[in-house]
């Protein structure tokens, strides 16, 4: 092996540069890795926020975001700014994240420039190409052209080796979404003052005592929920918040048009529903630390959520995640008003309900997937 091994890290939405924040700071300090990191910028400020909270310089900046793009604007310009940053840094290996536009584009401009791909968060499916649209299809085309699959959990080895995939190809990590929120969560319990600057700006942002009144923490962005899925759930997040009028419903709103749009217009105004722009990582993780419950689509969300012992309902009908569910703390109820409405209700209605779902555990990983990472890397021929 060289003296350096040059791999290039690739990522470009806020969730991706969250779990691969901490393998960039565990390469970045291993002094056999040349570490360059290539943000595509899919998203902007969403982006931006996290590198500033995990504090990481990108080498590459394609910034590629355009407000309102579309599939075909974000392939097309990761590709074309992938095939530069090939030319130009040509590095041993390159590693993707999970199921984005951005971690399928840059995985087949690997193939073509002749660069492995390793895959973090690998071998998650539904089988679904239309659920999640479109990362049940990204993640299978990157796994179709990589070299090492990092799966964070036995569930997601066995999806591999089912597509035959090699086992000697299949690291089991766990997820570095753990890695992340214990990073995070470090931080903020090493640092009192910088717990208390977290907790005065959420002081600013929400007109009630969050730390003290209960609430349920909302977040929402699938494209196939997009349309009449966002109207069910807004509507449903509306009918809660005047049944509950004891209860606070928190919602940082991302910033897709498609998500704005509905948000604002059906929740804005409504008392005690708190409309926030995409919050930091650390406020957010002080968020579902005191959260009651939470309410989402997100894929992310998912897994941190039970580490923090919280119920999650998925506003989705199928799942990549299914390890929660089996343990019994998250359930699926789709995009749909009725659901929505009456698992929310019980939960905060039955204190049993609550309690059969509120337990810690950690199904996606122990905060130690970036060194496993990191050996699988350092010990190839
Ligand atoms: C993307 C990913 C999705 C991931 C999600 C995480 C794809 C196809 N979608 O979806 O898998 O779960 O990110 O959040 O890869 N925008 C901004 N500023 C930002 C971010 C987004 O203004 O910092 C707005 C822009 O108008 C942008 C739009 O949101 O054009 C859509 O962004 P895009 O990355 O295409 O889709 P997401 O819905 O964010
Ligand atoms: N998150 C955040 N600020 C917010 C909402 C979410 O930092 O206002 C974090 C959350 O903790 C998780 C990640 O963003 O780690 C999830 O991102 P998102 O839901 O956009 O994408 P997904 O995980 O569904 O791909």
């Amino acid at each position: 092996m060289n003296a350096r091994r040059k791999i290039l890290l690739v990522f470009g939405t806020r969730p991706e540069a969250i779990k691969m924040a901490p393998l960039c700071h565990a390469l970045r300090a291993a002094p056999d890795f040349e570490t360059l990191i290539c943000v595509t910028a899919q998203h902007r400020e969403m982006l931006d926020q996290v590198l500033n909270i995990f504090a990481i310089r990108p080498d590459i900046d394609l910034n590629i975001m355009r407000p309102g793009q579309d599939l075909f604007d974000v392939t097309t310009h990761v590709l074309l700014g992938m095939r530069d940053a090939l030319r130009e840094h040509s590095p041993e290996a390159m590693l993707v994240h999970g199921d984005t536009t951005t971690a399928m584009t840059a995985a087949i401009a690997g193939f073509y420039a002749g660069v492995p791909v390793g895959h973090v968060e690998a071998g998650l499916r539904t089988y679904d190409l239309r659920a999640p649209f479109p990362e049940e299809f990204n993640r299978q085309i990157v796994s179709k052209v990589t070299r090492w699959h990092f799966a964070p959990t036995e569930l997601n080895r066995s999806n591999l080796l089912a597509e035959k995939v090699d086992p000697a190809a299949i690291t089991i990590t766990g997820n570095t979404v753990i890695d992340a929120l214990f990073w995070m969560l470090d931080q903020i319990k090493a640092d009192p003052a910088r717990a208390a600057r977290i907790d005065g700006f959420l002081g600013e942002r929400l007109s009630f005592d969050w730390g003290n009144c209960p609430f349920v923490l909302i977040t929402g962005h699938r494209r196939e929920n997009f349309g009449d899925g966002f109207l069910q759930i807004c509507q449903a997040l509306k009918d809660l918040a005047r049944r509950h009028q004891d209860i606070h419903f928190v919602y940082p709103v991302h910033l897709n048009p498609n998500v704005q749009k509905p948000v604002n217009e059906i929740l804005a105004g409504q008392d005690n529903v708190h409309l926030l722009a995409p919050l930091d990582y650390e406020p957010f993780v002080r968020l579902l630390q005191h959260c009651r419950l939470v309410l989402t689509d997100s894929g992310g969300v998912q897994e941190e959520a039970p580490s923090l012992g919280k119920p999650v309902l998925v506003m989705r009908n199928v799942t990549e995640r299914p390890e929660a569910i089996a343990a019994g703390t998250v359930k699926l109820v789709g995009a749909d008003h009725d659901r929505i409405v009456t698992g929310v209700s019980e939960l905060l209605d039955s204190e049993a309900s609550y309690n059969a779902m509120a337990r810690a555990h950690n199904p996606y990983g122990d905060g130690q997937a970036c060194g496993r990472i990191c050996d699988v890397l350092r010990n190839l021929p």
